[in-house]
């Protein structure tokens, strides 16, 4: 794990690094996304996760500017919309004018083009990253097959895969996996996806003084999995960065990765 912009991070190439707890922001729209991005930047967020498909990159470009935060100690993400293989620079081109920067550190494929791999939209993404107008270059939802295919087509593994991730979904083979390529694994969805009223967290909360929720992005943190929680609710935003000031012991951890017992096969 490395610090940077005052955070734990991880190493993301040339890109340099990315912040391991970023605000998600699929299904905020208008003003309350730009209010909910502003507050997470004032309460010390510096990555951001929006999507072309999301139609919010105007509102968060906007809060960005607004906050007065400088451009460069913010990790910015943005993806390519399903359907968008053959209009790559096009669409990246849009996503830079309404975010409203000369560059993204990182462009992800939102999803496998038509459920394929797509080695061409890869070579487009590898473009862009050439070009500094996507700092890294990445994919999401991509088994590992796929990551092979555009690894042996062109030697270069996405940086970044984002899938689903959380303590019931805990899958340390897949990590390491991801680990072996060179991929960072960042997760998404980590409370959609987790029964926050679970005792077993609860008890954890409890001995450390937190919230259910804090456990599961300090979880991640301590995996050092990205993860991208997303709220619009003040309270919220702050308690879900409000993760650096204690740990999960060993014993903490291996009881939350249990919660993906009996869930895989
Ligand atoms: N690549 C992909 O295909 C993909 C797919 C899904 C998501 N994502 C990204 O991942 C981000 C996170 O995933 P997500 O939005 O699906 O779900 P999530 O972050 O797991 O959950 C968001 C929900 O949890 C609530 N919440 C937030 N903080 C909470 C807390 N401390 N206690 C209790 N509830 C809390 C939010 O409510 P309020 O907002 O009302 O506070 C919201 O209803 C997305 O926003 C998006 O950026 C990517």
């Amino acid at each position: 794990m490395t610090i940077d912009r005052g955070q734990p991070a991880v190493p993301l190439g040339r890109a340099g690094s990315m912040p391991l707890v970023g605000l998600g922001t699929w299904q905020m729209t208008g003003p309350r996304c730009r209010q909910a991005v502003r507050y997470a930047l004032e309460v010390g967020y510096r990555h951001v996760d929006t999507a072309t498909m999301y139609r919010n990159e105007g509102e968060v470009g906007r809060a960005l500017r607004d906050s007065g935060v400088p451009r460069g100690e913010v990790f910015v993400t943005t993806k390519l919309p399903p359907g968008g293989a053959g209009r790559e620079r096009r669409i990246l081109d849009d996503s830079l004018r309404a975010l409203g920067t000369d560059y993204v550190d990182l462009w992800l494929v939102h999803w496998p083009p038509r459920g394929r791999a797509l080695v061409s939209t890869w070579e487009q993404f590898l473009a862009t990253r050439e070009a500094g107008l996507a700092r890294a270059v990445g994919v999401s939802n991509y088994g590992l097959g796929q990551l092979d295919e555009l690894i042996a087509a062109t030697g270069q593994a996405p940086q970044v895969n984002q899938v689903p991730w959380a303590p019931a979904l805990h899958d340390p083979a897949r990590l390491a996996e991801h680990r072996r390529r060179g991929v960072v694994l960042e997760g998404y969805s980590p409370f959609k996806n987790t029964d926050l009223g679970h005792p077993v967290l609860a008890e954890i909360a409890a001995a450390h003084g937190v919230t259910p929720a804090q456990v599961v992005v300090r979880w991640h943190v301590d995996h050092q999995v990205v993860v991208i929680p997303k709220s619009a609710t003040p309270a919220r935003i702050a308690a879900n960065f409000d993760v650096f000031g204690f740990s999960l012991t060993e014993e903490e951890l291996a009881r939350v990765d249990g919660l993906s017992a009996g869930r895989r096969r």
